[in-house]
């Protein structure tokens, strides 16, 4: 809540904010302070004193001074510039002004500004290199000593914003600078590559790779020709005045071949987006600011770095049709002919649903929507559906059966101020790594607390201030007693669930089995550990729960999903800033992909494809008879496949020969298709067994929006046009429909959201101008264009405008043979997204990370004799896989862990059942079981050197600026003028 006081800026009385620093109010009422270390995202630094304002009469530093009312603010005195400039002397001590030959040089270099703006003309302490050489070592960012004004940021951000917690500076060296963990090179440390340090840099320091000799004009110059040159820069000109006249002139020629698209990361689920510098071609760098929505100026390595795949030489460019066991190339018409040929003659002769459609959750919005159009409108068959089937639809079930919307129920930020935060089945600082940060932070500087439910000791496992550690597939048991004892001890939200909730009695004695005993049995946990969760959340004012596929890939992955739902909804979690249900969602756009309709029983909307009154209102606007029948899911269509039932598929970005589960069984489904059609940037291993290959574009290449976990709809423009033939996704579908004359004519995937606006409630006040830059919108959106960021703050979109307690079972997970005596959990990594189609063509990545790996607890190692190396074989009742062996304490016993980040031998999927969700078909992946058989014993550790998991965090709150003011060397800027004045000096 804003604190309104009274105070005098340079002698005019004005309204400022007391709840914030003078340096804040300084900057809203635009007066102009230098303010080196100072970033609004990461707070005051307090390390560079270049922001000394006089309050009261005392110079003090701005960034750090609360402004109380009355405050008398003077910023022109003369005190206060000689501060200034001090504290700039210091500065320029660190750092060498050679702007025009700097790639930092494009109008955001703030020491650059800072010089200019105080009309810094020469300096008294000149600039002395530090004895440090540059670290050239990582393969993205590099760090230069010598540039390094020490002001702090980037440690800052580093401890407190991302909390990987590698950067320090070494206060106590002569000539103090940035230090990666205990002192060695940056890729020899912890860091995990997520760019924070690069982005809040006020200066080149610390800068992305890619910038270097690129962006300006003659920063391409070798050392050789440099150093001569910034001296000749340095020694002709008369002050600073003329060289930053003469560098902002090349500054500003700059923008005409720096080209900056906002994007929306396509990666994953939380939706960062981030200007894309690029020239020509080139990427430059990724740049996020303050302003963006899930992200702020947070990224992970994918979004920061991963973007080589773009211009990959494996790029698809050309249509390519089948011809006996190779593909020729072919030319646009000449595939769509093929295609809707085929695909008619299939129709035709087997009916409308003997052809299938797979959706991409990659793609965008615009694309789902008109993906299942072409499904239903144009081929007339529900079968359409995309792969949040293998993720996320069991958690969107639990949430339509107790709370009404799939979705999360708020923000990050309500995640960020939760009291209490439960993740369950969650790798969250690996595959949803920025939503992580925002949690690690509020532990780590606001007392937030965190329970991890997980089979792993995972980062946030080892962070959380509870750990639970319950037998595989057996949450719902140890949520159902954690219930029934808030219930059974009085500690429920009685009036939440009087005014809200429906089903209570019932749902009370469904609980009935759920003993601590039982649990405990079932579970493995201890009654202590399932008491003192119960009392963590049910004393918490705000409790989030983030979920993912730890949770949903089971037998029972729907019933757990709803487990959670029960319990936020016993202790009143939902309605409220900081409260909710958030199943995290995987890919960049698998919320949109459902959203959108490509789903085989649900229209954009989720509206049901069984309803007369919206499938009407579809035909109406389509145009076309539609099926009234429920099609398939994507699980369901490959036995379809197999029993000769499904003759044709027609799939666009999707992996499904490696991400579907039980992939022997799925591959051969595909050799069974009459047709097949792939759409695809690469020749996935999907599209190896296509009839057709349709060449995509990626993100950057086109229009559209993405949406995110939170809901949240956002724009990506475009940076780069097509690659050779390929077309962005929509262009094709429609081209495709038109060639079978369906007669659509979208100019611009604008013009297909305003279609599915019009027709979808949730989106009915979606428009392209709301969407402009970086604004957003989290449906459900009303027709006057209000979103909702928090869900159920009135009513709940069911009966009665309230909640459903419903009942749920336990579904013990598959039982195997004792042969295969070890569980295979497996999941994500954060460097490579998914199986890595795209992140292995990033050569940095790939250094780093260069495949799959399998993770041995210490203990089987030792039973075994494994060691870092082994190679080994793995063999569940469905396939095998080969993998070397890694020994962590991140897992236990007889538990393994396969990360998902291979499509050849050591491909999970080769393990993995056909058995599903009972309630909505996505595989049970986390219920896998195998025996191991050593094929050699010792070998070359799967982890190099340099992957951040050899690394040694140095966890400190912030930078130690103590440490600073504590230097024999260091004294106040204010105080010394002050000093000086008084000594008459
Ligand atoms: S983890 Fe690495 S890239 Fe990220 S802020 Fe820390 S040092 Fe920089
Ligand atoms: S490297 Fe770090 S301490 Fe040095 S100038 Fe950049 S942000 Fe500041
Ligand atoms: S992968 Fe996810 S967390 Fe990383 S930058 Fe992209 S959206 Fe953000
Ligand atoms: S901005 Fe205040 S000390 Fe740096």
């Amino acid at each position: 809540m804003k604190n309104e006081v009274s105070i005098q800026i340079d002698g005019v009385l004005i309204k400022a904010d007391g709840n914030k620093s003078v340096l804040d109010n300084l900057n809203e009422h635009a007066v102009e302070v230098p303010q080196l270390c100072y970033h609004p995202s990461l707070g005051p630094i307090k390390t560079c004193d270049s922001c000394i304002v006089e309050v009261n009469g005392e110079l003090v530093r701005a960034c750090d001074t609360p402004t109380e009312s009355g405050a008398k603010i003077d910023t022109k005195h003369k005190d206060v510039r000689d501060s200034q400039v001090m504290a700039m002397d210091r500065i320029l001590h660190n750092h060498e002004l050679y702007c025009t030959v700097c790639d930092y040089n494009n109008g955001t270099c703030e020491i650059h500004n800072a010089v200019k703006d105080m009309k810094i003309n020469h300096q008294s302490i000149p600039f002395e290199p530090k004895p440090a050489p540059k670290d050239n070592s990582h393969p993205y960012y590099r760090y230069d000593p010598d540039q390094c004004i020490l002001c702090g940021r980037c440690v800052e951000a580093c401890q407190d914003l991302q909390v990987t917690e590698t950067l320090s500076i070494d206060w106590k060296s002569d000539r103090p600078r940035v230090i990666w963990d205990n002192d060695v090179p940056i890729n020899e440390s912890s860091c995990v590559s997520c760019g924070h340090c690069s982005t809040v840099c006020p200066c080149n320091a610390m800068m992305e790779k890619g910038m270097e000799g690129k962006a300006g004009y003659m920063t391409g110059l070798d050392q050789k020709t440099l150093r001569p040159m910034i001296e000749l820069t340095k020694n002709v000109e008369t002050g600073y005045g003329s060289i930053l006249a003469i560098s902002d002139m090349e500054a500003s020629m700059r923008d005409s071949k720096i080209k900056k698209t906002k994007t929306v990361c396509t990666y994953c689920g939380v939706g960062c987006s981030f200007d894309v510098w690029t020239q020509d071609r080139e990427i430059l760098k990724v740049e996020p600011h303050v302003a963006a929505p899930a992200n702020g100026i947070s990224t992970c390595v994918k979004g920061k770095f991963g973007w080589d795949y773009v211009n990959s030489q494996e790029r698809l460019t050309k249509p390519l049709i089948r011809e006996g066991d190779r593909f020729r190339e072919a030319e646009w018409e000449e595939a769509y002919s093929l295609i809707a040929e085929k695909m008619k003659k299939i129709s035709g002769e087997h009916g409308k649903d003997a052809l299938s459609f797979i959706s991409s959750s990659k793609t965008t919005n615009e694309e789902s929507y008109l993906m299942q159009k072409l499904a239903r409108a144009v081929f007339g068959t529900n079968n359409v559906d995309n792969c949040s089937r293998y993720c996320q639809t069991p958690a969107t079930e639990g949430l339509f059966r107790t709370v009404g919307h799939g979705g999360d129920s708020g923000s990050i930020t309500d995640i960020q101020q939760a009291e209490l935060v439960l993740i369950i089945g969650s790798n969250t600082a690996e595959s949803h790594p920025v939503l992580a940060t925002r949690v690690k932070r509020a532990q780590k500087l606001h007392g937030q607390k965190v329970i991890v439910s997980d089979l792993r000791k995972h980062e946030m496992a080892s962070r959380a201030d509870m750990f639970l550690h319950p037998k595989s597939g057996s949450d719902l048991v140890w949520l159902s007693a954690v219930t029934k004892y808030i219930v059974d001890n009085d500690l429920h939200d009685k009036s939440f669930l009087a005014e809200r909730v429906n089903g209570m009695e019932e749902y009370i004695q469904s609980l009935e089995k759920y003993t601590l005993d039982y649990a405990e049995e079932q579970t493995g946990l201890s009654k202590k550990e399932m008491k003192q969760a119960a009392e963590m959340i049910a004393k918490a004012d705000t409790v989030c729960s983030l979920w993912a596929m730890g949770v949903t890939q089971h037998l029972g992955g729907s019933d757990t999903s709803t487990a959670i739902s029960n319990l936020m909804l016993i202790t009143g979690n939902y309605g409220k800033p900081g409260a909710g249900t958030y199943p995290l969602r995987g890919h960049n756009n698998v919320q949109g992909a459902s959203d959108f309709g490509s789903m085989p029983n649900k229209y954009p909307s989720y509206e049901n494809v069984t309803d007369n009154e919206v499938r009407e209102k579809y035909e109406r606007a389509w145009g076309a008879e539609l099926s009234a029948d429920i099609g398939w899911n994507n699980h369901e269509m490959v036995e379809a496949i197999h029993n000769g039932n499904l003759k044709a598929m027609y799939l666009k970005g999707e992996d499904m020969g490696i991400v579907d589960s039980n992939i022997n069984y799925v591959h051969e489904a595909f050799e069974k298709l009459d047709f097949f059609v792939v759409q695809d940037i690469f020749l996935s291993k999907t599209a190896e067994f296509a009839d057709v290959v349709l060449p995509a574009s990626p993100s950057l290449e086109k229009e559209g929006t993405f949406t995110n976990t939170e809901r949240r709809i956002q724009r990506l423009y475009q940076a780069l046009e097509p690659l050779g033939d390929s077309k962005p996704d929509w262009q094709i579908i429609m081209e495709l429909a038109n060639t079978l004359g369906a007669e659509w004519n979208y100019e611009h995937p604008a013009d297909i959201m305003a279609e599915a606006s019009a027709l979808a409630p949730l989106f009915a006040g979606v428009s392209y101008e709301l969407l402009e830059g970086y604004k957003s919108l989290q449906w459900p959106v009303e027709p006057d264009g209000t979103d909702t960021p928090l869900l159920f703050e009135k009513e709940f979109p069911l009966p009665e405008g309230k909640a459903k307690l419903f009942p749920v079972d336990w579904t013990p997970p598959l039982q195997y043979d004792e042969q295969y005596d070890l569980h295979v959990n497996n999941g994500r990594l954060l460097e490579h997204f998914h199986e890595g189609n795209m992140t292995y063509k990033a050569e940095g990545i790939t250094s780093k990370t260069p495949g799959v790996f399998l993770e041995v607890s210490p203990e089987l190692a030792s039973e075994r004799g494994l060691e870092e190396g082994t190679l080994v074989r793995l063999t569940s009742p469905y396939g095998s896989v080969k993998v070397s062996c890694i020994i962590t304490d991140r897992v236990t016993g007889n538990e393994l862990y396969l990360p998902m980040n291979d499509s050849g031998v050591g491909a999970v999927n080769q393990l993995t059942s056909s058995r599903a969700d009972k309630d909505t078909d996505t595989p049970a992946y986390k219920e896998v079981s195998a025996k191991m058989e050593i094929l050699k014993a010792k070998g070359e550790s799967p982890l190099p050197d340099t992957n951040h998991r050899r690394g040694n965090p140095q966890p400190q709150i912030g930078v130690k600026v103590e440490e600073k003011w504590a230097r024999s060397d260091y004294a106040f800027p204010g105080d010394l003028v002050r000093r000086r004045k008084g000594a008459g000096k």
